[in-house]
């Protein structure tokens, strides 16, 4: 079996999970992709840092020498630029890439894609949205075939673990926010997460996938919940509601055709199932046309249930680049080497 080559771009909170996880569980991965993934390099700014399960050997901070010969490009490193470049480069040189860099998505989703398209290699990007909850995929692939209407969810970890301590704990938001930070829940500038830039950032990914039309973060109508107090939140409940950030994106029909996306903070009531979504979990509603309503809950933040995500992807463009055109049912079989066994 010939190896398949992996750099990792970012060794933070994520990449740290993910290079932890090839290196841990090189001969499970193996045995599902049907090849060994070689995890070649971790890309860093800090070649000085701890990074406890990273040996030393791997780490560089040279980018571009890191894609060289590289089949899988893992980008973890999040922001505009480099990454943008780097995954340009990479797929230029019939990479698969592999990112949970939303905030590039929402901004050149288009020009990835076509650059993807023009070397014929996969982009994936799963743990872009919503951490560990497969929600990219089903909007991609399972309901193509389908019209979704609308999308409504909790999309943004941090905010929830904010509103949801002030709510239950009664702390304070600054508190509440550096232990999201502390967690593991927050991008690097928090900003993103509690001015609603990162759930504006998933809501244009989502629409685009959704209603099939390129839709930008700066389509969507943001408001983050910067301006929601410990007072709010307590009238809020003593009515029998809750506060919670959502993002929600719709199919218009009518005079007003076309698609609108919004995030904002929003009255839920108690007896909604959003209101129950504690912590930094997500949940995402789709409705669509002839599946009718489906419902996605998992955690949405934080280093291991995104890279849960993140090697689900690097395992899937594996098994494509392992198997070459002749599908996906094999690799699913080929995993199934060992047999287990199977009690009533
Ligand atoms: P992070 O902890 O800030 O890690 C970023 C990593 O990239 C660090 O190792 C950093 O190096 C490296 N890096 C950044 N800029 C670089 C540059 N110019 N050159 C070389 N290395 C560079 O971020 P994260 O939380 O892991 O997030 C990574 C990506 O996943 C982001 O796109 C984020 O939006 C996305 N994401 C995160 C979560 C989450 O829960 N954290 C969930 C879903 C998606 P140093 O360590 O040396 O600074
Ligand atoms: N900062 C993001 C959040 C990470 O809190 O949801 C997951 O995308």
């Amino acid at each position: 079996m010939e190896k398949l080559t992996i750099a990792l771009l970012g060794g933070g909170v994520v990449g740290s999970e993910v290079a932890r996880t090839l290196l841990e569980d090189a001969e499970a991965l193996a045995e599902r992709v049907g090849a060994p993934l070689e995890l070649r390099n971790v890309v860093v700014r800090d070649l000085g840092k701890e990074r406890p399960g990273i040996p030393r050997e791997l780490l560089t901070d040279d980018a571009e020498a890191a894609l060289a010969d590289a089949d899988i490009v893992v980008e973890l490193m999040g922001g505009i630029e480099p990454a943008r470049s780097l995954i340009l480069s990479a797929l230029a040189r019939g990479s698969s890439v592999v990112t949970a860099n939303k905030a590039l998505l929402a901004q050149s989703f288009p020009e990835l894609l076509a650059a993807a398209d023009e070397s014929a290699v996969r982009l994936e990007f799963e743990a872009a949205v919503a951490g560990a909850i497969p929600i990219v995929r089903p909007l991609n692939d399972s309901l193509a075939g389908d019209r979704v209407t609308r999308v409504m969810g909790i999309v943004n970890g941090t905010t929830n673990y904010i509103l949801d301590q002030m709510a239950r704990e009664g702390w304070d938001f600054a508190h509440a926010l550096r232990t999201a930070q502390e967690l593991g829940y927050a991008e690097a500038d928090p900003t993103a997460d509690i001015e609603g830039l990162d759930a504006a950032a998933k809501a244009a990914i989502i629409a685009s996938l959704a209603f099939q039309v390129p839709v930008s973060i700066d389509d969507v109508h943001v408001e983050g919940i910067t301006g929601v107090s410990a007072d709010m939140i307590a009238t809020a409940q003593a009515q029998g509601f809750t506060i919670k950030l959502l993002a929600i994106c719709e199919r218009l029909e009518g005079e007003d055709a076309g698609v609108s996306a919004r995030v904002y903070p929003a009255l839920v009531s108690r007896e909604h199932p959003l209101a129950s979504v504690s912590g930094a979990y997500n949940a995402v509603f789709v409705e669509a046309d002839a599946a009718g309503s489906l419902m996605f809950y998992g955690q949405g933040a934080g280093g291991a249930p995104t890279s849960s995500a993140v090697l689900g992807d690097v395992v899937s463009v594996a098994r494509r680049r392992v198997l070459g055109g002749r599908g996906q049912a094999a690799a699913q079989v080929r995993g199934g080497s060992r047999v287990l066994p199977i009690s009533a």
